[in-house]
């Protein structure tokens, strides 16, 4: 099956809060109804919430889970007064959603191994990519998450090996243990069972670990800090592995129209400048980061 996510419709849901989740360090996993957009979304999309009638500019997030119920679900930390106002929004309460908007990771079987590397509030479009990919034989998926803060999930030991992690990484995520997914954690904040380091010393290492012809068939997608990303494009270059990444620029509008977001990219064509919202938010690494 081949994950080609390209930009459709964007939908106007007055989403209902059905669960609103405080973990430790000020994270928020926020659960709403939105039939449409949890039918039609793919990982690397994102969609604009309403924080509070009274706040104009909505927030983008990155969809993190979706239902065939019906409902999506988002991971977020509050930076400014925006989302600060979402999490005190409680269950039960509507908030305008726009979605999903924004062109998501391209998923091709002719690259059946899947490198997802997340960070921070960069964690999302992997958890959903890992959901979107669990079922599908033809892809072997490995996911590795980075956070300096505590994970907001439920935590387990590995089930699962890939090549060249080493067994300092012995925590993951039991999300996607019972998904049948390899997840791998590092923090440098001496969370136990995670490697002491960052995440693409792990990536570093599973891809010292794979074949030539294993690389072949690698692709990674990517989303974090911008640190996390440009290291990752070095390294995707470094093993001459595919690689998508996803921005998380500031937005205004988010749906086209403000030129807020724009990015420069170098495309095949020359230099180009791309909306984030639109365009991408998911670019090609080497346009992203071309002398990585
Ligand atoms: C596609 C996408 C997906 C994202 N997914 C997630 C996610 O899943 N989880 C998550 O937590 N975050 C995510 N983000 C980031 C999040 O949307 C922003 O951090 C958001 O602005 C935070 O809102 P806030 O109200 O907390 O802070 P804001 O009030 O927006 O302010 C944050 C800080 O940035 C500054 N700032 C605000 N706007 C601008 C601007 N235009 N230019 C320069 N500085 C500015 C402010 O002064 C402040 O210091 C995503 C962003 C994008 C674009
Ligand atoms: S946020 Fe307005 S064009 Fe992207």
């Amino acid at each position: 099956m081949t994950y080609a996510n390209r930009r459709g419709s964007i939908h106007l849901e007055d989403a209902e809060i059905l669960e609103h989740v405080a973990h430790p360090d000020n994270q928020f996993v926020l659960r709403v109804a939105a039939p449409a957009t949890a039918r039609t979304a793919a990982p690397g999309m994102f969609a604009h919430l309403q924080c509070a009638p009274s706040i104009r500019l909505r927030r983008p997030l990155s969809i993190m889970r979706t239902d065939a119920s019906g409902w999506v679900e988002f991971l977020y930390k509050p930076v400014g007064h925006g989302l600060t106002a979402l999490s005190q929004r409680r269950v039960g309460e509507r908030i305008s959603l726009l979605g999903p908007i924004g062109n998501g990771f391209t998923i091709t079987p002719d690259k059946p191994k899947v490198l997802a590397i997340g960070g921070g509030v960069g964690i999302p479009p992997m958890i959903f990519a890992a959901q979107t990919l669990k079922q599908a034989k033809e892809f072997d998926v490995t996911v590795l998450i980075g956070s300096e803060i505590a994970f907001p999930f439920a935590l387990a030991s590995c089930r699962l090996d890939s090549p060249g992690i080493a067994t300092a990484a012995k925590r993951s995520l039991e999300l996607l243990n019972e998904w049948h997914i390899p997840s791998h954690l590092a923090s440098k904040a001496a969370i136990q069972g995670c490697h002491d380091g960052y995440v693409t010393d792990l990536a570093t290492n599973h891809l010292h670990a794979l074949t030539g012809q294993e690389l072949g068939l690698t692709r990674i997608l990517a989303c974090g800090p911008e640190p996390m990303l440009a290291a990752t494009a070095k390294l995707a270059q470094r093993f001459d592995v595919e690689c998508q990444l996803a921005l998380e620029e500031f937005m205004a509008c988010g749906v086209g129209g403000c030129a807020g977001c724009t990015v420069e990219v170098v495309m095949p064509e020359g230099v180009a400048m791309k909306r984030v919202c639109v365009d991408g938010p998911v670019f090609p690494a080497e346009s992203i980061y071309p002398n990585a």
